[in-house]
């Protein structure tokens, strides 16, 4: 089954606490308003990115970003999962 996550400021789950799995698809808000309430009750999970105030959210882009970077290192999808600095 595949799993509608859903990246929101209205979450308390932070991304990176959030076991992903091959076929979740990562959904992002509009950078004017999110997504409506029906989208976000849909959802199978909502994460947020932690930010320190008064900070209220992130870039669209930035968001998604880290959310697919966390995503695929969890998935081992970075080249042979180690820091940049253990391979040179
Ligand atoms: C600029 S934000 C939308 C702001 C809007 N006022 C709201 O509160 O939903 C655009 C999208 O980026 C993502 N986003 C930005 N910052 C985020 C954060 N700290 N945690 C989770 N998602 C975030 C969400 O998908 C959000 O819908």
């Amino acid at each position: 089954m595949r799993r509608l996550v859903l990246l929101t400021t209205k979450a308390s789950l932070p991304y990176t606490a959030f076991s992903y799995l091959p076929g979740d698809i990562l959904l992002v808000g509009r950078e004017s308003a999110g997504v409506p309430a029906t989208v976000h009750e849909a959802a199978d999970a909502r994460l947020v990115i932690p930010l320190k105030r008064p900070m209220q959210s992130l870039n669209v882009a930035v968001a998604a970003a880290m959310i697919v970077g966390e995503a695929t290192r969890q998935l081992g999808g970075l080249p042979h999962g180690q820091a940049a600095s253990e391979r040179w």
